[in-house]
């Protein structure tokens, strides 16, 4: 028994990573919607006897003492390998690659579909999906969202001291300067974590694990995970800039707080099975709050049969908030990916800070656009010949390298879409082709969302919209332009936020009645940390775009929330987050607009609102949310079945709860159908502040009437709950498809606002999902 703990263990925990070599046989140009096969797929021909990477769910060991928490890893894994055929497969590879613990009972294995027929057939077999592969979001922040050093939130809550956020993303840089640990404690005394390998861990990097396939470093080869973990918990560090624009001192939101690395993610593509096991880890290690920057490509799934549904959903039964990317799929409707109602779903949206440029041209017209370009290395002052060409073939600037072409002249192109072919073109044209400077009109459908990239000296984005007759006029013989690049990073640009185009958009699929997302950060040109260390040689810091760049902005909040309010559930810090947020854009116009800045952005694509930190320390009222609660949902919406694959507590039988319908949920947003026959719901409030008095008024346009009972509430004691029941009833007016309004609840200290959305055809109570 003894010599097979020992054997097992090693096969979980020492062999497992370099084993699998299901993660990198998955290149991101791959179909990722396939599931992946193994390397040594070749040693099976016939179809459905091809290896394939399967998540097996379980249920929980009827033997109560080998309770699912209680069994050591050893046992977990003899258990598990009682389920597989072999231990090795035909190529003679170990075909247990993961053990799951804490996030559920279960195990990613190499198995031919025959042999999954077989497993499946075992007593305690639950569920099985083959892996997925996901993706990371890449496309003065604190300021922006409420915080400023020295005084008010930072101050209050110690910067996030003693909270630890665990990041699942591509690894760290261990030698950031953000990471410097100079006024952070030790971590909590429970604290199980570690660090692995080479990763110099301290007191604000206090752990760090890889979870990818034969790779045994948590460190960071893209720079996508070390620019998270900086912009959520980044120390601070002076003087950071980049070619000297935001220029300032670089912080996380959550700077006094800790941060654990569990890498998931290599060359920007994740597999379920490795985000799995990172978040298992994560939980089993204690920390407070899990980032997730990492989205599917396809949501529609039902949640039942996604394991990040189902491991966050764990998470949040241990008191942990979710905090995950709804995905750079935008600006199409339904685009939307995590979007369960346990995990706080995240938009991205523009920082009213710019990086002013712009194109004179000789007529006496400004183009206005934004740049990153070195200022002191950008010529300026002088007049250039234009050139354009609206040859299809041409306006994207695809020209062959003839040496000399455009010396002395102005090029001015169509963007391509395509990161890294557009740099390509951009250096043919300023290097063989000698051009002067490039002006790159970016994509109609972006919008205002400009999303820049440090393309070298002499480059100016423009928006679409705002290239104005730039392209007729480049497009004449003898015209010529001057590029002005502004020496300054300017601040309180107007509008902002802005939604970014590319910010994924509700409804969801899943849950058509909960408006997704849940909240809106800043995303779009975010300066945090890189792979770079050493500030002489380049920049440490650089600028990306991205819901993968909004999420750690609320993951951030988050740490400060629960370092301030401990015993706060998970649903009660997002409640606290999305009922405080900012609706109004900066310019004092309305609220804020969408990223052709031609409508105000709905709810599902703004989510309740700019995310602010200083708001959410102190709600005043929340809108709390149980386990049971949300097990009584699944059964309502989902029934029994997937509520158990999903809650995986086995006591929890349907039929002894209460029925939860969609809409009844009490979540912080309410979403009904838009009819004539009034529909109810009911939402709980409990008081986190001091005694106080509240009204409560809905606003809500003309053919929408909603009343609410009662009018006034008053909360005695801290702590006190307290109900209200809105009846809705309505039509349409010119077609539109739903209709927006507020509930709000104010005090004299106190506002709390939840989204009310009517919409058209959404069914009465709840709505069925396929299994
Ligand atoms: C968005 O929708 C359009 C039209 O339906 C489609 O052509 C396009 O591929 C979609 N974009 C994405 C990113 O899915
Ligand atoms: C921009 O400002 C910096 C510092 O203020 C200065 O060193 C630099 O020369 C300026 N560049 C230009 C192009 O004016
Ligand atoms: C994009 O530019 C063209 C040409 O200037 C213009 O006709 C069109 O309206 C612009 N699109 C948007 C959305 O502004
Ligand atoms: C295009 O530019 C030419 C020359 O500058 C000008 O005469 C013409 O009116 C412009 N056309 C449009 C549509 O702006
Ligand atoms: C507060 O006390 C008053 C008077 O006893 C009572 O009517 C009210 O229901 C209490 N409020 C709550 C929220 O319990």
């Amino acid at each position: 028994m003894v010599s097979f703990k020992i054997l097992c263990f090693l096969l979980c925990f020492i062999l497992a990573p370099p084993l699998s070599t299901v993660d990198s046989a998955d290149k991101p140009s791959k179909p990722t919607t396939s599931p992946s096969l193994t390397s040594h797929a070749q040693s099976k021909t016939h179809p459905g006897e091809e290896y394939r990477t399967y998540i097996i769910l379980l249920w929980p060991p009827t033997d109560p003492e080998a309770s699912a928490m209680g069994m050591d890893e050893a046992a977990h894994c003899a258990w598990y390998e009682s389920f597989l055929p072999t231990k090795l497969t035909d190529a003679g590879e170990p075909r247990l690659l993961r053990s799951y613990r804490f996030v559920f009972n279960g195990f990613a294995a190499t198995l031919t579909e025959a042999e999954l027929k077989m497993v499946a057939k075992k007593r305690g077999f639950l569920r099985s999906f083959p892996d997925r592969v996901r993706h990371l979001c890449t496309t003065y922040t604190p300021e922006f969202i409420g915080l400023s050093k020295g005084k008010g939130v930072w101050s209050d809550t110690n910067y996030g001291k003693g909270v630890i956020i665990g990041v699942i993303d591509s690894g760290i840089n261990d030698q950031h300067p953000s990471l410097d640990d100079h006024d952070i404690m030790p971590p909590p005394m429970k604290w199980k974590g570690s660090c692995q390998g080479n990763i110099r861990c301290n007191n604000k990097l206090i752990g760090a694990k890889t979870f990818v396939a034969g790779d045994d470093q948590a460190s960071d080869q893209n720079g996508h995970g070390t620019h998270t973990a900086t912009t959520a918990a980044g120390n601070f560090v002076e003087y950071t800039s980049l070619h000297g624009l935001a220029p300032g001192t670089a912080a996380g939101v959550a700077p006094g707080a800790h941060l654990a690395v569990y890498k998931a993610c290599q060359d920007l593509s994740c597999n379920d099975q490795a985000i799995l096991h990172a978040m298992d880890a994560a939980i089993g290690d204690g920390v407070d709050v899990i980032s997730v920057s990492i989205s599917k490509r396809l949501s529609n799934i039902p949640y039942d049969h996604d394991p990040v549904a189902i491991g966050a959903f764990t998470a949040m039964w241990h008191g942990v908030l979710v905090v995950a990317s709804a995905g750079n799929r935008g600006p199409n409707a339904s685009s939307i990916a995590n979007d369960t109602p346990w995990i706080l779903t995240v938009g991205a949206g523009s920082v009213d800070r710019s990086f002013p440029a712009q194109v004179w041209l000789q007529n006496g017209d400004t183009v206005p656009g934004e740049s990153l370009a070195d200022r002191t290395a950008s010529t300026s002052d002088e007049w250039f010949p234009l050139h354009y060409s609206n040859d299809p073939a041409q306006r994207y600037c695809n020209y062959p390298e003839i040496e000399g072409q455009f010396t002395g002249k102005i090029v001015v192109c169509d963007a391509s879409s395509g990161q890294k072919r557009q740099r390509a073109i951009i250096e043919n044209l300023l290097g063989d082709n000698d051009a002067e400077g490039v002006v790159l009109i970016d994509l109609e459908e972006h919008g205002y969302t400009t999303i820049l990239q440090d393309y070298g000296p002499n480059v100016i984005q423009v928006p679409n919209a705002t290239a104005g007759n730039l392209r007729n006029y480049s497009m004449s013989e003898g015209t010529k332009g001057m590029m002005v690049f502004r020496n300054e990073t300017v601040l309180q640009a107007i509008p902002a936020p802005v939604v970014a185009h590319f910010s994924s958009r509700g409804p969801s699929l899943r849950s058509p009645g909960l408006i997704k997302p849940d909240i809106l950060a800043p995303g779009l040109n975010i300066l945090a940390g890189t792979l770079r260390a050493d500030f002489s040689e380049a920049p440490a810091f650089q600028f990306r775009s991205g819901t993968s760049m909004a999420t750690p902005h609320v993951s951030g909040v988050a740490a400060l929330i629960r370092s301030r309010h401990p015993d706060w559930s998970a649903a009660a810090i997002k409640s606290a987050i999305m009922t405080t947020t900012t609706l109004e854009r900066n310019d004092g116009g309305g609220y804020i607009l969408d990223h052709h800045l031609k409508e105000e952005a709905s709810g599902y694509a703004r989510g309740a609102g700019l995310v602010n930190a200083k708001m959410a320390m102190d709600p005043g009222l929340i809108y709390d949310i149980s386990a049971s609660d949300y097990v009584s949902y699944l059964c309502t919406v989902f029934g029994e079945a997937p509520q158990q694959a999903i809650s995986r507590i086995p006591s929890w039988r349907c039929s002894d709860l209460p029925q939860t319908s969609e809409a009844m949920l009490n979540y912080p947003s309410i979403t009904v159908p838009l009819q004539p026959t009034p529909f109810t719901v009911v939402r709980t409030l409990t008081n986190v502040g001091p005694p106080e008095l509240y009204a409560v008024t809905v606003f809500m346009p003309e053919p929408v009437t909603v009343t609410v009972f009662p009018r006034w509430l008053f909360f005695n004691n801290t702590g006190d709950r307290a109900a209200i029941t809105l009846t809705v009833s309505g039509h349409t007016s010119n077609g539109q498809p739903f209709i927006e309004g507020n509930l709000m609840l104010s005090s004299l200290t106190h506002s709390v606002r939840n989204r009310i959305i009517a919409v058209v055809g959404l069914g009465g109570t709840h709505h069925e999902h396929g299994a």
